[in-house]
Formats: structure tokens, C-alpha cells, sequence
């Protein structure tokens, strides 16, 4: 069984907003909706690599600030015409804190 990994206080991530993590080789960045959803998706753009955590979160996507590709926020897929997927890593909030899987 895979561990839960404490991350950081929901609050430290802001609302429509993004927060970067490392684990060994792996680039994440986590998101929280307006809703205080929160998601993880490899730190990484499926077009051309661009860091997702300098994106722009609308609703339940990230825009990419590179080129402007937008990212579903649940399944990493992006949105048509565009393809392409960014692996999703589960993610869950326990009393205020925020945790992932990888
Ligand atoms: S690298 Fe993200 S849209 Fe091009």
C-alpha cells in the first residue's frame, strides 16, 4: 500500500492558486480550486514541458502559461483540440493539512 506523504496546510496554498513540491525526481504541482478543491499533477505541460505551477487556475482547469493549452485539473487530460495527458497523483485533505500519494 502506498503511503500518504504530509505535504502542507491547505492554507498555505492560495485559493486559485498553486504550490510547487519535489520528491526525489518528481516535480509536482498541487492546486486549489475556489471551491478548496485540491488537485496534484506532474509539474509539467503535455505540449511542450512548460511548468503547470505557473499557470493560471480557472474552475476546474490550469491554463499553461506558455502557450496556453488548458489542463483538467482531475485527469491531467488537456482540453480539445489540444491532446495530451500530465500524470495525476492522488491528493487529499485530513484536518486542514494536504497530503499526496506518488
Ligand atoms: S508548454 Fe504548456 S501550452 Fe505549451
Amino acid at each position: 500500500m502506498t503511503e500518504w506523504i504530509e505535504i502542507c496546510a491547505l492554507e498555505e496554498i492560495p485559493r486559485q492558486g498553486t504550490r510547487k513540491v519535489k520528491s526525489g525526481d518528481a516535480h509536482i504541482a498541487l492546486f486549489r480550486t475556489q471551491e478548496d478543491e485540491i488537485f496534484a499533477l506532474a509539474d509539467r505541460c503535455p505540449h511542450k514541458g512548460g511548468p503547470l505551477s505557473e499557470g493560471m487556475v480557472c474552475g476546474k482547469h490550469v491554463t499553461c502559461a506558455l502557450h496556453s493549452w488548458n489542463i483538467g485539473l482531475a485527469d491531467g487530460k488537456a482540453a480539445a483540440p489540444d491532446v495530451g495527458e500530465t500524470p495525476t497523483y492522488p491528493v487529499k485533505v485530513d484536518a486542514g493539512v494536504v497530503f499526496i500519494q506518488l
